[in-house]
């Protein structure tokens, strides 16, 4: 067994460890000189039982497994082990599905493993009550008073193709108005900063779907310029940021694609979602009602988008034990310390 960096192994399977001192490169592939540690797998036996095992978690956890032994004939046995296993992301109203039949059912260890990584390497952060309803509606009846235009404007060439929507014109003051009004409410957003790590914030943009209206899946131009104000930024983020409830429109869902399979967002007006701008990604058609967002994009100090989930997920959980144990213990202390340089270490401003 070698692993590339540290994982969390499902051991519902396992029968046995053995550990290997020395080199074992014989039989276990190079990279094994100093030893190996073997998984053995459980094995049929010659006698019946069935066993079921479940746990009940915080976070949503759910897990059942099973583990089953029949004998057939004297000489052939039959052993069967299964898994159920649900985790739900740390925040947000994202749901993760699997494609195709078997969701998370699977006797393997290793795919439990990508559904894990799977969760986390998402990158999907919702961001509740960027702005109050209050705002939200006085967006609204801004909006509602201005002319919109077609939202092929600001597509590029793939995307234009994909795109069906209605924008309000990015040079309007309206537009500019309360995209700053939106950039001031993201500053002040501890979550939000502290999930983004913003270079450069794009002025954000405002669309509107109407019955029929929907955004094919498309990938989001790398590079984004203003020309009001000369920014031009890698887009290493995509923020949607909801104006109407969900219950005003039916479908509108924004769905976001990645090799673990597709997440649909549908959140409350005022939060926002976080999402990789690499992402191949897609607004479902509206079929009643009316959808009003804001989206832009940002350029983040760090790039890497896994050392970006790194220091998101130390900066969680530092508050939590701040909130056990205060900000004045030495641990916490030396964690934010550790949490400050790993910043100075990958940023670039
Ligand atoms: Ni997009």
């Amino acid at each position: 067994m070698r692993d590339p960096g540290v994982s969390i192994r499902e051991n519902f399977f396992t029968e046995q460890v053995e550990i290997l001192k020395g080199p074992a490169s014989s039989f276990a592939g190079r990279g094994t000189t100093g030893g190996a540690i073997n998984i053995v797998t459980k094995q049929a036996t010659d006698r019946d039982f069935y066993n079921a095992e479940s746990t009940l978690g915080t976070d949503a956890t759910r897990r059942i497994t099973i583990d089953a032994n029949q004998v057939i004939t004297p000489t052939l046995s039959m052993r069967v082990d299964g898994i159920l296993r649900r985790i739900l992301p740390e925040r947000g109203a994202v749901r993760s599905h699997r494609a195709g039949p078997g969701r998370l059912l699977d006797c393997a260890s290793q795919i439990l493993e990508q559904e894990i990584r799977g969760l986390k390497s998402t990158m999907l952060i919702c961001v509740p009550k960027v702005l109050s309803k209050a705002d939200v509606a006085e967006f609204l009846g801004v909006m509602d008073a201005c002319e919109w235009e077609d939202g092929r404007s600001t597509a590029g060439a793939q995307s234009a193709m994909a795109k069906n929507n209605e924008q309000l014109p990015p040079d309007s003051t309206a537009a500019r108005q309360l995209g700053e009004r939106v950039i001031r409410a993201l500053t002040a957003n501890p979550l939000f900063i502290s999930a983004a790590i913003p270079l450069h914030i794009f002025p954000p943009l405002f669309n509107r779907y109407g019955a029929g209206h929907h955004f094919g899946v498309h990938v989001d131009n790398a590079v984004r310029g203003d020309h009001l104000t000369g920014m031009r930024l890698r887009t290493d983020l995509s923020v949607t940021l909801f104006l109407s409830e969900p219950d005003a429109y039916d479908g509108g869902e924004l769905i976001v694609e990645d090799r673990y399979g597709s997440h649909a967002v549908k959140l409350p007006a005022g939060d926002l979602v976080l999402y990789p701008a690499s992402s191949l990604h897609m607004v479902s058609p509206v079929t009643r009602g009316v959808r009003v967002a804001s989206f832009f994009w940002l350029q983040s100090m760090i790039r890497d988008a896994h050392a970006r989930s790194l220091i998101f997920d130390l900066d969680t959980a530092i508050q939590g034990l701040v909130e056990r144990i205060g900000r004045d213990d030495p641990q916490t202390v030396r964690l934010t310390g550790i949490y400050h340089n790993l910043i100075r270490y990958w940023a670039e401003a």
